[in-house]
């Protein structure tokens, strides 16, 4: 049973960016399903490479766009997927210790989703809403 399922209060009307978002969402209801399975070490190589795929990937995407855009808290907003990035490779580093990290990998996901998706990446919804020249407005789902 998923964790946390996917509703617009995630959205940032980005069709794009909204499908990032959901890929952070699912890494968390996958690991948690796999800890109710006592599979979770099964899984946690593939998890932190989804995340640095998520980190190299995405992140680039959304600053370009941001960018492209003239958003005034682009800085900010780089430097916040910085720390995000040094925890993904922070983490990497201690799996490759032999390190068990299965609590710390969930509270990692739950604060990316928490206190970036649903903070910082909200924050430029309305800013780019008015900037862009096609409409934004995603379908849910
Ligand atoms: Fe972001």
């Amino acid at each position: 049973m998923a964790l946390l399922k996917w509703d617009n209060n995630y959205s940032v009307s980005i069709d794009v960016i909204d499908a990032h978002h959901k890929k952070i969402i699912e890494l968390l209801n996958i690991l948690h399903d796999a800890i109710l399975q006592k599979t979770e070490h099964e899984i946690m190589e593939k998890i932190l490479e989804d995340l640095t795929a998520c980190v190299e990937q995405n992140f680039p995407e959304e600053e370009e766009l941001l960018r492209t855009a003239g958003y005034p808290h682009l800085e900010e907003h780089m430097e916040s997927h910085r720390i995000l990035a040094e925890g993904v490779w922070a983490l990497l580093a201690r799996y490759q210790e032999g390190e068990d990290l299965t609590y710390d990998v969930m509270n990692f996901l739950t604060s990316w989703i928490t206190e970036h998706i649903m903070q910082e990446d909200k924050r430029y919804e309305s800013f780019l809403q008015k900037t862009s020249p096609q409409p934004l407005v995603s379908s849910a789902g």
